[in-house]
């Protein structure tokens, strides 16, 4: 069983001229996942809502909230668009603010990433920064403190997508059909991550009035209590903590989200939906935000379970990478948030960056003596030696053992290194990483020597791993 390819609302977009950037909004492609789910059998497809003009599904939300108040009567010529926002549904009506002439203020979270922030003032909007350790009833709360604003600036509507069904119908009217041609109805599990939940109850409740069976799946992440609610029917009062994905979530059920539409709600980590996001960008060449990574991860522990050809699974890929470019798609930002491991440094890599004047390992026969090895570690400025005995270290003496010990009886200086020598080096091979040998050094093994290939190629010491790690 196949999904046509190219069915023909997609050949017939973009062949025309359109009237403004908001007929652009909607029909964004269903693409078909290939690499990352390599050895299952169930299909999975992502609906790409980073094709929207500003990136993301939340402009498909800006106009209908917008055009919602002006049939209302709430909103006149020269007003005011107020919404608390993590960004992208700022930015979804700040096009449609463009296009009618309104003005634009917004309220968020300080853990949104820079980018969004800048996103957003470049369509003119103000932007003003609360803090997103606070309770949801908190005043200084990014929503508690747009509302205050909405109430006291004249001619002023808060869009309020938490609260307004224009945010779900939305998607029921746009978002689900589009899943449901795409499939030739064939869509089997929807699986969608909730933040207003808006799509997840509009797309979620139109498909499922198309075919009952059809499975709702969300994605939760660590710290959001909704899926906590969903699993105890609002039975428990959850707490949440913070969590570092975006846009997706919350510390408190809202209004739009509608929980009798979800059939399994699975709990994902930071940590797995920025790795998702990153596989996404870097196999199937999908540039998405964590949201994506986090609802993606999901549909693969669908697809292996269900393990079945004849299903088709349709994840939301809310929205684009770029705005995350600070983030989950620096490595740095990654490792310093505990996202991904320290650099994996090898010790060969370390022996290829240490000075090339000295010799990769300076080292003394068992034979010689204390004063030669003295003087041997002050002509190359190293600490320690491994006495070698051809190609084996049978030894090792360090320079302030030995100095010490010759302070206190110079007739020491013409001994036999073999007759006070220490235990040998530890040996290691080139490929094991710094990381691994770190716990080798400690007081009674200032070194390790490296070997590769069968030979010895270098030694490295306490400082050298020291520098690495200070320099992390
Ligand atoms: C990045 C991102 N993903 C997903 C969503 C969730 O969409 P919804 O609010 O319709 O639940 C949002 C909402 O803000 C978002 O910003």
């Amino acid at each position: 069983m196949t999904i046509h390819s190219d069915s023909l609302t997609s050949i017939e977009r973009n062949r025309r001229p359109y009237d403004d950037v908001m007929a652009t909004i909607g029909w964004t492609p269903l693409i078909r996942l290939n690499k990352i789910t390599r050895g299952i059998r169930t299909r999975v497809y992502g609906k790409a809502e980073f094709f929207n003009p500003g990136g993301s599904v939340k402009d498909r939300i800006g106009m209908p909230i917008i055009e919602r108040a002006e049939r209302e009567g709430r909103l006149k010529p020269g007003g005011t668009i107020v919404e608390g926002t993590s960004g992208n549904t700022g930015v979804g009506l700040a096009i449609a603010a463009a296009i009618k002439g309104y003005r634009c203020i917004f309220t968020m979270p300080d853990k949104m990433s820079q980018e969004k922030v800048r996103l957003l003032k470049a369509f003119g909007a103000d932007v003003i920064i609360t803090p997103t350790a606070v309770p949801p009833d908190h005043p200084d709360n990014y929503v508690m403190m747009a509302k205050r604003i909405a109430e006291e600036t004249p001619n002023a509507i808060l869009a309020n997508q938490f609260y307004n069904e224009a945010n779900p119908e939305a998607h029921y009217a746009t978002t689900g059909p589009e899943i449901w041609e795409q499939t030739e109805g064939r869509i089997t599990h929807f699986v969608s991550s909730a933040g207003t939940g808006g799509t997840t109850t509009g797309a979620g409740r139109y498909l499922k009035e198309k075919n009952p069976k059809l499975q709702v799946v969300v994605g939760d992440p660590v710290g959001s209590i909704l899926a906590e609610l969903w699993r105890s029917k609002g039975q428990t009062k959850p707490e949440g903590v913070p969590y570092k994905v975006e846009g997706v979530g919350q510390d408190k059920l809202p209004g739009t989200l509608d929980l009798s539409v979800i059939d399994e709600y699975q709990t994902v980590s930071d940590r797995d939906s920025f790795a998702m996001a990153r596989r996404l960008t870097r196999e199937e060449g999908l540039f998405v935000g964590g949201s994506s990574g986090l609802i993606v991860h999901v549909a693969l522990n669908v697809a292996r379970r269900i393990d079945d050809p004849n299903a088709v699974i349709v994840a939301l890929l809310c929205d684009t990478g770029e705005r995350y470019l600070s983030k989950l798609y620096s490595d740095e930002w990654m490792r310093e948030n505990q996202m991904m491991e320290p650099d994996k440094l090898t010790l060969q890599s370390l022996l290829a960056r240490k000075d090339g004047d000295t010799p990769s390992v300076v080292s003394i026969a068992s034979g010689a003596t204390v004063r030669q090895a003295l003087r041997l570690m002050t002509l190359h400025d190293v600490s320690q030696l491994p006495v070698m005995d051809g190609d084996s270290c049978v030894g090792s003496v360090s320079d302030w053992s030995l100095s010490a010990r010759s302070l206190e009886n110079t007739k020491l200086l013409d001994a036999t290194i073999s007759d006070i020598m220490d235990a040998p080096f530890p040996v290691v091979e080139s490929t094991q990483s710094v990381d691994a040998i770190a716990k080798l050094l400690s007081k009674a093994n200032p070194a390790v020597l490296v070997r590769s290939g069968g030979r010895l190629a270098g030694i490295v010491t306490r400082s050298d791993v020291l520098q690495v790690m200070m320099a992390r």
